[in-house]
């Protein structure tokens, strides 16, 4: 499948995890597609038939300055190509922000709702506050993402 691999990111880390999936799924056989500083033309240009969405959360439950332009750009033009397509959520935070954590995807996950994509596995929460190892504690879920884009 051709997989556009959405990021936003502070200080770097979910664009390292975004590069690490995008290696996963690639080996698992997919086209995935990654671009850190991509805008909507780009996604459409590629032509995904499904999505994943790996954003960290800043300041109170809000996504990364530099997901924004995207986030906003997609939910003005909400593309009806998009609909029904899979896609996954892979949301970084930190537990000790509470109510707010991972509150960057959760945003990512209602856009994906509005936009029609099918939300195929649960989100993947990784807590920074639990582990250092982001990229290798995703790699059990990124292995069940690979076989549902399989069905
Ligand atoms: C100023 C600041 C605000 C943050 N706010 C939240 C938050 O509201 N909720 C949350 O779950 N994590 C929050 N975090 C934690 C980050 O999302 C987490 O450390 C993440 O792993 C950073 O990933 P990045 O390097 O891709 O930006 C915050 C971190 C900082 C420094």
């Amino acid at each position: 499948m051709k997989v556009a691999i959405l990021s936003g990111s502070v200080y770097g880390t979910a664009e390292e995890v975004a590069r690490h999936a995008a290696g996963i799924l690639k080996a698992a056989g997919h086209d995935a597609w990654y671009n850190p500083r991509a805008s909507l033309a780009d996604v459409q240009a590629f032509g995904p038939d499904a999505f994943l969405a790996v954003t960290s959360t800043t300041g109170m439950g809000e996504l990364p300055d530099n997901l924004q332009p995207l986030y906003f750009a997609i939910r003005d033009q909400l593309p009806a190509a998009w609909r029904g397509l899979p896609g996954a959520v892979i949301g970084l935070g930190d537990a000790s922000y509470g109510d707010t954590f991972c509150g960057g995807g959760e945003m990512m996950r209602e856009l994906f709702g509005e936009l029609g994509i099918r939300e195929v596995l649960p989100m993947l929460r990784l807590d920074a506050s639990e582990s250092v190892t982001p990229e290798t504690d995703a790699e059990p879920w990124l292995g069940e993402l690979v076989d549902a884009l399989r069905n």
